[in-house]
């Protein structure tokens, strides 16, 4: 089982300035929670426990007043700065000291996952052992991502494109992937693209090129959300809000993940309520230990 991830949340958040001005996009609230609880959250549901986020040259800070550290969510987090935005493959060149010889999960800390039966996808990608994965989710306007063109029959991966012009498949390559240890040396091979960033694309391709790139779809009843955009973010929103309300659970509350994972207990609830603050979500807090 892959036991590291990485979280890419740096990025200078261009197309939803003025908002990212001061604040780092990942650190604005989709509906009641800072959206780099979405991608943490995935990662936690994956069991994986050591966590490196990589952030903007000169944001720790603002990182660290949100998760001092991983304690009270059962997890280990380091932070690594990213002096600017070189491609989502410098992930695993600054992570090259943390994934030492393991394998590992990278998440884009502006990506939303949700759907029933995301828990035992994430646990059935995190077993790779070898090659890397990728994970597919049909869109409506694919030329904005990177996009697989799969044989339907097998499953085989025939063709992968990055924001293309002319239609190739409408599924998109989602920002989760899931990497055997070659990807620190495949990464450090790249060289950058004309837009002068190494490519996620070109990263994949070094995979695909040996038949070792595999690919998992999620399935109608999941939704898959880039919060890259102003519109796409609030409808993100909108999502969790409708969703919470009605059930009146929460997604991507990291301490219930962490409670049930079997990683705290509620000496850390605690610490987390009184971290928080009289809100909303300590009172979620609250509930949880009493029903537990
Ligand atoms: O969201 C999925 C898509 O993400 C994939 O379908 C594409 O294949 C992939 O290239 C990527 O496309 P985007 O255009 O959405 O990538 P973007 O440059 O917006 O970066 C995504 C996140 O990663 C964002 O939160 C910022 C962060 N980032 C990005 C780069 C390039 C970094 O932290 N550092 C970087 O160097």
């Amino acid at each position: 089982m892959i036991k590291k991830g990485i979280i890419l949340a740096g990025g200078k958040g261009t197309r939803m300035s003025p908002l990212t001005k001061a604040v780092n996009k990942q650190l604005l609230p989709i509906y009641d929670k800072p959206l780099i609880y979405y991608p943490l959250s995935i990662l936690m549901l994956a069991k994986i426990k050591d966590i490196l986020i990589i952030v903007n040259e000169g944001q720790l800070d603002q990182y660290k007043k949100l998760i001092p550290n991983g304690k009270n969510l059962g997890i280990n987090i380091t932070f690594k700065e990213q002096d600017k935005p070189r491609g989502l493959p410098d992930a695993f060149i600054i992570g090259d000291s943390f994934i030492k010889n393991d394998n590992v999960a990278m998440i884009l800390g502006d990506n939303f996952f949700y759907g029933q039966n995301l828990t035992k996808l994430l646990l059935e990608c995190s077993k790779i052992k070898s090659g890397a994965k990728i994970i597919l989710h049909s869109v409506q306007n694919p030329e904005l991502f990177g996009v697989a063109k799969i044989n339907n029959r097998n499953k085989k991966i025939l063709k992968i494109v990055e924001k293309p012009k002319n239609f190739v498949s409408n599924l998109a390559i989602t920002g989760l992937y899931f990497f055997d240890n070659n990807v620190i040396e495949y990464a450090k091979k790249l060289k950058p693209s004309k837009r002068g960033e190494l490519e996620i694309i070109d990263l994949l391709k070094q995979y695909k090129n040996k038949n070792k790139l595999y690919a998992e779809s999620i399935g109608r009843g999941g939704a898959w959300l880039d919060t890259g955009s102003i519109s796409d973010y609030y409808k993100t929103s909108a999502f969790v809000q409708a969703v919470e309300n009605r059930q009146g659970l929460k997604i991507a509350c990291l301490e219930e993940i962490s409670l049930f994972n079997g990683w705290i207990g509620k000496k850390e609830i605690l610490n987390q309520i009184s971290f928080y603050g009289n809100c909303e979500y300590s009172s979620y807090l609250r509930k949880l230990l009493k029903t537990k």
